[in-house]
């Protein structure tokens, strides 16, 4: 169904994406790696790192094939997740080696490998020979034998690193490694939360405004009817003297994980997510048409006074169109993507694109996907905002991302309606719709 292929976020042509990998700008180009298995819609084989690259800040990217494939015996059950830096114009990836080994295992605490590996690159395309600089027996021994996702960054001179990881008690935490060189770790200390999950992936610890922040992916939590509604959630905790203070989830909506952090060329905080969680209760139709998963919009972090972290979309302006302004009671009808800001006029405001509908009542912002067809198996999510001060909707073929409030509440969908041409009207107020350009992707046959 060629009308829910996205055109403004990163998705496969055929095959399957997950995380968000080594994310970097080499100081002319933004690269973007992830996730890929591009035999199986469903994920099924061993995981690789695909690879995108941009020279004109988003505006269009070249796929330029598979980067890193698992060919040697410390990552032959997948190319697991990671990260890259940028260091006198050559790029530093550092991800986890999978490896499980036949038998009778429980693959948590025995029969599985997670070597951490650093290769380099300058082009993202031809990779240098793999290094493994941390193994199994390397970790503390707390661990079991899921330790994965290191995030690397430089400080003050230093190499630094987190790792996701699970204990042998069941519960999550994070690794905290430093190197004066790229292949010579130590580990210096652990983060963990009381209660707080059994497994952290995809960890990243990063500075706002002088605020530190550790993100992770913690899989295990309580559900609750504002919080943590998904099977795995993603979130962060502010880190103050050494300890995690207040975790707080980066997204409200239905697909939000594995998300990633760098510093883009204007010295801004960026994440990209992965639109999508494992082992979730709701399908993606086009999983029958050979494609499953995209990346979410890029997102500006900042710190709001209280030290909690404000989103706001990043889009290339030379894809954005004209503005139309649709007043309460009248109806648009197009094609997708736009991006939408609401014209509120009643703390009641409701928009509903297509059969998806967004409303803000009683202090509560409200995603509603459980009165039409297009969610396949997607019903309500719900997050506690308070009053609606400003509404912010990106929607593409197949998904809508939300920012409300400047950004303190955000939530994701995918959403795959019967027709390319949707409807969108609001009560409360009205909205303006700026069409945007399709994103050009180059380089899948
Ligand atoms: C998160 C994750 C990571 C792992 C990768 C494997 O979605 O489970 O922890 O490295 O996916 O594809």
């Amino acid at each position: 169904m060629n009308h829910w292929r996205q055109k403004i976020h990163l998705e496969p042509r055929c095959g399957w994406m997950n995380d968000p990998n080594g994310l970097c700008f080499d100081g002319s180009r933004y690269h973007i790696f992830f996730q890929y298995d591009p035999g199986s819609p469903s994920g099924t084989g061993a995981k690789c790192w695909g690879h995108f690259v941009s020279s004109d800040e988003a505006e269009s990217w070249d796929y330029t094939g598979v980067a890193i494939r698992p060919d040697i015996p410390e990552d032959i059950n997948g190319a697991f997740s990671g990260s890259a830096i940028v260091v006198n114009g050559v790029m530093h990836i550092f991800y986890t080696g999978n490896v499980e080994h036949e038998g009778d295992y429980d693959y948590v605490t025995e029969g599985r490998e997670a070597n951490q590996i650093h290769v380099t690159t300058t082009d993202g395309i031809s990779i240098s020979s793999k290094k493994v600089i941390l193994r199994s027996s390397d970790y503390p021994s707390c661990c079991s034998c899921h330790v994965r996702d290191p995030k690397v960054w430089m400080e003050d001179g230093k190499w630094k690193m987190v790792l996701g990881a699970r204990t042998l008690e069941d519960k999550g935490c994070v690794l905290y490694y430093e190197a004066d060189d790229p292949d010579n770790w130590h580990y210096v200390n652990t983060f963990s939360y009381e209660n707080f999950g059994y497994m952290w992936e995809c960890p990243d610890l990063y500075n706002i405004d002088g605020n530190l922040y550790l993100g992770i992916c913690p899989q295990g939590l309580t559900h609750g009817e504002y919080h943590n509604q998904n099977i795995y959630s993603s979130g962060y905790f502010k880190v103050k003297d050494g300890k995690l203070d207040g975790f707080e989830e980066y997204d409200h909506g239905f697909v939000f994980y594995a998300p990633q952090t760098f510093i883009n060329e204007y010295g801004e905080r960026i994440l990209i997510g992965w639109m999508g969680i494992g082992d979730i209760p709701y399908s993606n139709p086009t999983t029958e048409y050979g494609w499953q998963h995209c990346l979410t919009i890029p997102r500006k972090l900042s710190a709001a006074e209280d030290g909690s972290i404000r989103q706001w979309p990043v889009i290339n302006r030379n894809l954005c169109g004209k503005i139309i302004e649709v007043p309460e009671g009248d109806q648009y009808e197009g094609g997708l993507p736009a991006d939408i800001i609401a014209v509120i006029q009643d703390a009641d405001y409701r928009i509903d694109i297509g059969d998806v509908s967004v409303r803000a009542h009683d202090g509560e912002l409200i995603l509603d996907l459980s009165n039409g067809t297009s969610g396949y198996g997607r019903t309500v999510r719900k997050a506690k905002i308070g009053k609606l001060t400003d509404l912010r909707i990106i929607a593409d073929r197949s998904s809508i991302e939300i920012f409300a409030n400047g950004g303190r509440t955000v939530m994701s969908t995918r959403f795959y309606p019967d027709a390319q041409n949707i409807k969108i009207r609001s009560t409360g107020g009205g909205f303006l719709i700026r069409s945007i350009e399709t994103m050009e992707v180059r380089g899948f046959e």
